[in-house]
């Protein structure tokens, strides 16, 4: 049996409803569900939780970097509260400098002496690049938050020589004069890189390119690449993973050429997928990030399910291809995609994040799982003041999103392994589509503990979950759940927190079952602990 068809990931019709708008009850919907504990499936890879900063807006600059003399405080430039909170939910990788940024990046514009860096127009998101954080900064920052790094080269506007002696200077243990210049500039180690993009949306801002030429390209630059392990680099000290530009939605077409040509040259591909109000990338500012209409939450949570579907049709393909699975597909860049704030400046993609977006990280989240024998790797869009981001900051002050504490609800599941979770959940309508009132999935922490989290997309109705217990004997059960009252509640810098996750007392042990009362509207996660 495939996995995905074990998984949890709720979206039968098992049992029909009228659909979105029905009056709230309190007398909560009963679900049945079975819980197979002594069926372990795939790991669910640290690496799901990833995050992308890219230089745009407030992303980098305010953002991660305030400058070594900044009055906010900081270590080396980097802010504290930023850091210390993006440590607190684990951040496992963070794909850096862009996004379409990278495709206009030249590295060497980002080391040596701060004052002698020189200031360009960032040509895709407007205002000007200091180059102030430059490679030093990046790898000081995952260093201080404890993540890994996922450098996105320059496939664009650059050449294979310029990312080779990117790679070099970051790799390098040799005494060259690449490593002697790293040296100079402060770091004496080599760095630890973990990834390589090679190309960034090359189909869109990375140069509108076909799939066949860039497959063509993408080999000339991989071949470049000089991977340790790979024919005639036994032993480099770059052993970063290649990562292809892969399609954007649904353009199977585009995966299927990329492959085709260029399989046996990477270790992964990636997909990138926005939720945008009614799908179509053109229309992103037709929704606001809040105070939006009744149906406008189920409209942006279908899209948010649509993720799905999607995996799905570029996993065949990917099947086709690669039927060991040795190729992970890496969703880089995903969240959700709105109207930008009233009064910034629309190039900078700053908008809220409220209870809505937790469900859409919730429930991507679940979604990743059922399908963690392929996608390795996710980067949410983006970690820090830039679309669904983790953290908003406003000068000193700063705000934990919605988003950002389901994240941390969710960190139990970094490297947990999947367990099978059979539940089937009644449809939402968006329009003419539907889908699944809410969405769940399990797996036995490293921790050793039964983790089960449920997404609720439900904004009127709770539900009732009797989920059969099998190969675990259950002697306690605790958890979180996030909801609030408002679809569009949100947390503001420097005032007190609207959404955040709280004990959840509604979970109790049954005989053999564990019975969850999921509130609408909500994210619960609670552990297991065994007799
Ligand atoms: O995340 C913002 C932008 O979205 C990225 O730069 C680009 O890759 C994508 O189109």
């Amino acid at each position: 049996m495939v996995w995905k068809s074990m998984i949890a990931l709720a979206g039968g019709a098992a049992i029909s409803l009228s659909g979105a708008g029905h009056a709230a009850t309190s007398a909560p919907f009963q679900i049945p569900a079975v819980l197979h504990a002594d069926q372990p499936g795939p790991v669910l890879s640290r690496h799901l939780q990833g995050q992308f900063a890219e230089h745009l807006g407030a992303g980098v600059y305010d953002g991660i970097w305030v400058g070594p003399d900044s009055a906010i405080p900081n270590t080396r430039g980097i802010r504290n509260d930023v850091a210390a909170a993006l440590k607190a939910i684990k951040v496992p990788v963070v794909r850096w400098p862009g996004g379409c940024f990278a495709d206009i990046y030249h590295w060497r514009d980002g080391i040596g002496a701060a004052a002698k860096r020189p200031v360009r127009k960032n040509d895709w998101w407007s205002g000007l690049e200091s180059n102030a954080f430059g490679t030093h900064e990046y790898f000081d920052f995952v260093e201080q938050i404890g993540a890994e790094s996922y450098v996105a080269i320059n496939m664009a506007t650059s050449t294979p020589s310029e990312m080779r002696e990117w790679m070099d200077y970051i790799t390098s243990s040799a005494k060259d004069s690449i490593a002697d210049e790293r040296r100079a500039n402060g770091r004496q180690e080599p760095w630890k890189l973990g990834f390589v993009g090679i190309g960034n949306e090359a189909w869109g801002c990375g140069g509108a390119q076909t799939p066949e030429y860039f497959a063509n390209e993408y080999r000339r630059f991989a071949t470049f690449m000089h991977r340790n392990g790979s024919t005639f680099h036994m032993h480099n000290d770059n052993a970063a993973l290649r990562v292809a530009s892969g399609p954007n939605n649904d353009d199977v077409a585009w995966m299927d050429t990329v492959l085709k040509s260029a399989a046996p040259m990477m270790d992964a591909i990636s997909l990138h997928y926005y939720t945008v109000f009614d799908g179509k990338w053109e229309n992103r500012d037709k929704a606001g990030a809040t105070g939006f209409p009744a149906d406008h939450w189920n409209h942006i949570l279908y899209q948010a399910s649509r993720m799905d579907g999607v995996l799905r049709m570029h996993e065949a393909v990917m099947d086709r291809h690669d039927p060991q699975k040795r190729i992970g597909l890496y969703v880089d860049e995903w969240g959700t995609w709105y109207a930008p704030e009233a009064g910034t400046e629309p190039g900078f993609l700053r908008q809220q994040n409220t209870l809505r977006d937790a469900l859409v990280t919730a429930m991507t989240l679940n979604i990743f799982h059922a399908h963690a024998d392929r996608v390795k790797m996710a980067n949410i869009a983006q970690a820090v003041n830039v679309l669904q981001a983790m953290i908003l900051t406003d000068g000193a002050k700063m705000a934990r999103t919605p988003t950002y504490h389901v994240f941390a609800m969710y960190t139990p599941f970094q490297d947990a392994t999947a367990l099978p979770l059979e539940v089937s959940a009644p449809m939402l309508k968006s329009g003419a589509n539907s889908f699944p009132a809410f969405s769940a999935s399990a797996a036995r922490g490293k921790d050793g503990r039964v983790h089960v989290a449920v997404a609720n997309a439900d904004a009127d109705r709770g539900y009732r979950l009797s989920v059969k217990l099998d190969g675990i004997r259950a002697g306690k059960v605790s958890g979180q759940v996030l909801t609030a009252a408002q679809t569009d509640a949100h947390n503001v810098p420097g005032a007190a927190e609207q959404v955040r996750p709280v004990r959840f007392d509604g979970a109790k042990l049954v005989g053999g079952a564990l019975v969850l009362d999921i509130p609408e509207k909500s994210v619960v996660v609670v552990a297991l602990d065994q007799n």
